[in-house]
């Protein structure tokens, strides 16, 4: 089959070319997928980059990536099942992530096969494309895992979604307003209609006006790219408010070489024992099956609506790269074999 193939860490264009190579073995609890899409996300170029360092020791693999082709968000067709795998039959149409735990792992969908375990796949909704299916699994998992547990939605709560026209904010944008919350919307001028048509209350343009400095207060302040301090975020928020951050490492341009913004992450767990409007309260961890059946219930009911921007052929997965680097994307970015 042809893939693209990362023999070391580096720029994707140094590291990275198409070749071709022998399609993946599946195990029992897998299927085999033809890809029709992938979603090039930030993790990817992490584990493309190798940076922060700590994601080598952290799996990925330490000299050069253990598995050499990249991606991990995939839409496709099920070709072959594993022997104890009954979810999915051959010609399933589905969507998912490639990999479970970490996704500071290459997972090998920038290909025209890859092995998925069933457990993180669910069917693909009629009406739904491949494209936008792909766009969703690893953004929509931080994204639930991240979020309080649905009970805590049964009273409207006022959510505030900090850098929501980003892969990971239209999700938490749209989720939250699935779970009946009244969300405002902070990011970019140009993304403001965007938020609107994605169903924001209200909306924040953060080049003209700081959330933390207005008077409207929180339930939640869930925030992506963390340009402010916690203390600076907690003025915003209601007494009982929650403060979750998912950081933004700004293609390696934020946080330190070797640990990344991991050692932030690390404090802030540490405080959030003291403090319990730190964090989001969740008391337990959402499965994988769990998450992507969400994403497919709330893509079918149209309550999910994924942003595509532009889609790139395996070729140019580095061009796609740089394009995901550069900040100038609107919405997902796509590659099809
Ligand atoms: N996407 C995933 O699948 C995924 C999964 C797991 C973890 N993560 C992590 O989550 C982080 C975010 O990922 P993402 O895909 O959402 O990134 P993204 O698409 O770059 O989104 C970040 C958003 O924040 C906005 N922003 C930048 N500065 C801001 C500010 N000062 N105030 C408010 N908004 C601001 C950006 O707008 P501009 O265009 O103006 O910069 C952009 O819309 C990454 O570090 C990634 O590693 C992502």
């Amino acid at each position: 089959m042809r893939a693209v193939v990362q023999t070391r860490y580096g720029t994707p264009e140094a590291v990275l070319q198409v070749g071709e190579l022998a399609k993946p073995r599946i195990s029992d609890e897998e299927v085999l997928v033809q890809v029709r899409a992938a979603s090039v996300h930030p993790d990817v170029w992490h584990v493309v980059a190798g940076r922060p360092w700590m994601l080598r020791w952290m799996g990925a693999g330490i000299r050069r990536p253990r598995n050499p082709v990249p991606g991990s968000d995939v839409a496709g067709v099920v070709v072959e099942v594993g022997s104890k795998a009954g979810r999915f039959a051959v010609g399933d149409e589905v969507f998912g992530e490639t990999i479970l735990g970490t996704q500071w792992n290459n997972g090998g969908a920038f290909a025209e096969y890859v092995s998925a375990p069933e457990e993180s796949l669910a069917e693909l909704p009629r009406g739904v494309s491949f494209e936008q299916a792909a766009s969703v699994p690893t953004s929509g998992f931080i994204v639930w895992l991240n979020l309080p547990e649905r009970e805590w939605f049964g009273t409207q709560r006022d959510v505030l979604v900090n850098g929501a026209g980003g892969g990971v904010g239209t999700i938490a944008l749209q989720i939250s307003k699935s779970l009946g919350a009244h969300v405002t919307a902070v990011d970019h001028t140009e993304k403001l209609d965007l938020l609107r048509n994605l169903g924001a209350d209200r909306v924040i343009d953060y080049t003209r006006e700081d959330f933390t400095r207005g008077d409207a207060r929180y339930d939640l302040v869930f925030d992506v790219p963390g340009n402010h301090s916690y203390s600076t975020c907690r003025q915003a928020l209601k007494p009982g408010g929650r403060y979750v951050l998912i950081g933004h490492e700004s293609f390696g341009t934020e946080g330190r070489r070797i640990f990344g913004l991991i050692t932030s992450f690390l404090l802030l767990m540490v405080r959030s024992r003291f403090d319990p409007q730190l964090g989001s309260g969740r008391t337990t961890v959402p499965s994988r099956r769990e998450t992507m059946d969400l994403l497919r219930d709330l893509l079918a009911e149209g309550k999910l609506t994924p942003v595509v921007d532009r889609t790139f052929s395996l070729e140019e997965v580095p061009e796609a790269l740089r394009y995901l680097a550069s900040g100038q994307a609107r919405g997902k970015i796509l590659v099809t074999p």
